[in-house]
């Protein structure tokens, strides 16, 4: 949600990594972008609304320049506009902001009866208003910066440029993410690792309430105006990681990264055997009950989860919307386990979650794509699923690795409660090793799915219908289909569908109906002929055991079988791509649906 970045040295023309930084960022906004650098003495912006490319093509990326700031918008305060994007400059203070400022109108009404006269409708304009005030009255960019802290409520992820010192970069954060990146001589800020990462992999995070003072060859990181150590951390993955590899989209690419992805992820829990699961996962048997906490698709992961844990962990889980939970009577206390999901880790209402968690003496477990991300540092535990950078905005791989780790825990509950059997235990480790050949055969099939999409990809209601765990990939294929194809879409429970929803079934409305469930697929089938006999066109997605010839569909996908543990990570293969194929022959913008932003660090 809004990325940041910022350069000071010479080693690059700041225009030049501002730009590229912005085009890696652009999955956290692309409402529009804006860049601030200097040039000799002088300090210019230059903001266009839409796209980096907009940008892009109206600046002259040779101006030779050391220092700048840049910034790609997702629009919260004031719509998508060239006046209401970042920079802002207010007198001597130039500032990129990603979060929201709480407080903005009080400060607004103060500022202006000071005096002050605002250009846009932003938060961000209050805050550079805010600072150059503090610094005209200080004269001192530290203390500016203490007490614009004390000041301000909301959350901020800032870079700023001071017009009495063109030698210096300031950052500070609060509640949004925030990377300071070394090179040699030369500097970095980012809102993610990935921006720079063709630059350098060496940075460290900035934590709450910390900020930073950024030269061409010195970082000073202060807490309270107390100068403050941090560690330096190497991020991992290569700059070709970032890259779309000869794939036509991010998304695309990163659903064919599955079967590596899953391999990654278990791999550390079960290379010797159930041993090193149950030796290297947190003691769960001491909890009476779970609670997953998490938003969109990894809340979907965690319904996938709790059907799991509770099956063969033994163990009653709730699943809870982030967003619901932090503002809900709770029951929980220290027998709970809060089990907080997310792929980018800075998810505001996860991470709220987390914290009121932790008031209310819950263990906190983070399953977590990125390192070092706010719910990772904060969370007791921290289980990270392997996926590597995940950029289209519509998550895939990270969603299969959240459903892996959660399948994993189950099994861990049930092993080390003693509820399975040992061959059993040996039938999941052996599925386990083939899993990747059959996450591969479905996604070979990627062309029998577009020959679906062809025939479904012009409707306007498409429905997904299926019970238990496929009603948990049901909403997963629902949103996944709605969020890059614009096409209305509802999961629904197969038996609740009678109960009302079924009036809206017509001749040829699609529904996509999951059956791999066999002891209650019986139960679906009945309901899928409920809607068959009322015009609805059904592609069924079954598994191989399942799959019989008969007249209740007029599509089908037959999806291999294996262990019901790890079902859904073969199931939600074609759904992921029947939704590409769909928004491909609709020509939408696959991996930057509209008003949609990968990092949502706003409530
Ligand atoms: C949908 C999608 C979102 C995210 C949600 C949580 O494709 O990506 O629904 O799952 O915004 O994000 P994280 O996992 O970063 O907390």
């Amino acid at each position: 949600m809004c990325g940041i970045v910022g350069y000071i040295g010479k080693k690059y023309n700041a225009l030049n990594v501002l730009i590229s930084g912005l085009e890696r960022l652009e999955y956290r906004g692309y409402d529009s972008a804006g860049i601030a650098y200097v040039e000799g003495k002088t300090l210019k912006i230059e903001k266009e609304k839409g796209k980096i490319s907009n940008l892009k093509s109206a600046i002259d990326v040779n101006i030779p320049s050391n220092l700048g700031i840049g910034h790609t918008r997702w629009a919260t305060h004031g719509i998508a506009s060239k006046i209401n994007s970042h920079p802002h400059k207010v007198g001597k203070i130039t500032i990129v902001h990603n979060g929201i400022i709480e407080n903005y109108e009080d400060l607004k009404n103060e500022l202006i009866n000071n005096g002050v006269k605002f250009k846009s409708e932003t938060d961000t304009e209050v805050a550079c208003a805010l600072l150059n005030k503090l610094y005209e009255d200080t004269n001192d960019m530290n203390e500016t910066l203490c007490l614009f802290q004390k000041r301000v409520k909301g959350t901020y992820a800032l870079g700023i440029i001071c017009d009495d010192d063109y030698n210096t970069l300031y950052a500070l954060k609060n509640k949004s993410p925030l990377i300071i990146a070394f090179g040699e001589n030369e500097n970095y800020i980012a809102s993610d690792v990935p921006a720079i990462l063709e630059f350098t992999n060496k940075y460290i995070t900035l934590n709450d309430g910390e900020f930073a003072k950024i030269t061409e060859n010195k970082v000073t990181c202060y807490k309270d105006n107390e100068v403050i150590n941090k560690k330096i951390n190497e991020f991992e993955g290569s700059a070709e990681s970032i890259e779309k590899n000869g794939y036509e989209h991010f998304m695309l690419k990163e659903i064919f990264e599955q079967p590596e992805v899953f391999k990654k992820t278990v791999f550390k829990y079960t290379e010797n055997g159930i041993k090193s699961l149950i030796k290297i996962m947190p003691d769960f048997k001491k909890y009476k009950s779970i609670k997953i906490v998490a938003c969109g698709s990894a809340m979907h992961a965690g319904i996938v989860g709790k059907s799991l844990i509770e099956e063969y962990g033994n163990i009653p889980v709730d699943v809870e919307i982030a967003s619901e939970f932090r503002y809900k009577k709770l029951f929980i206390d220290k027998d709970t386990l809060v089990i907080l999901v997310s792929q980018s880790g800075e998810t505001a209402d996860t991470l709220a979650a987390l914290e009121i968690a932790k008031e209310k003496g819950c263990d906190t477990l983070g399953i977590i794509n990125v390192l070092e991300s706010s719910i990772a540092r904060s969370s007791d535990i921290v289980l990270y699923t392997k996926a590597g950078s995940e950029i289209a905005v519509a998550t895939t791989k990270a969603y299969s690795a959240q459903i892996t780790l959660l399948s994993l825990i189950a099994l861990n509950i049930a092993c080390s409660k003693k509820l399975i059997s040992e061959d059993e235990i040996k039938e999941i480790l052996s599925e386990i090793k083939n899993l990747p050949i059959k996450i591969q055969s479905l996604l070979d099939k990627k062309d029998d799915y577009k020959e679906i999409a062809k025939k479904i990809y012009n409707k306007n209601n498409i429905f997904f219908i299926g019970r238990d765990i496929d009603y948990a990939l049901c909403m997963e294929g629902s949103l996944k289909l709605k969020e890059i194809s614009y096409i209305n879409s509802q999961a629904y429970a197969a038996g609740e569908l009678k109960h009302g929803t079924i009036s809206l079934i017509e001749e040829n409305t699609p529904v996509i109906a999951i059956v791999t469930n066999e002891s209650i697929s019986e139960k679906t089938i009945s309901n899928i002929k409920e809607v068959k006999s009322r015009g609805a066109d059904v592609v069924l997605v079954t598994t191989e055991s399942l799959n019989k010839e008969s007249d209740f569909y007029n599509e089908k996908i037959v999806i291999p079988n294996t262990h019901k543990l790890l079902q859904a990570l073969l199931t939600v293969i074609p759904l992921q791509l029947l939704s590409y194929e769909i928004a491909k022959l609709r020509n939408c913008n696959i991996d930057k649906p509209k008003n949609l932003a990968k990092s949502v660090t706003v409530e």
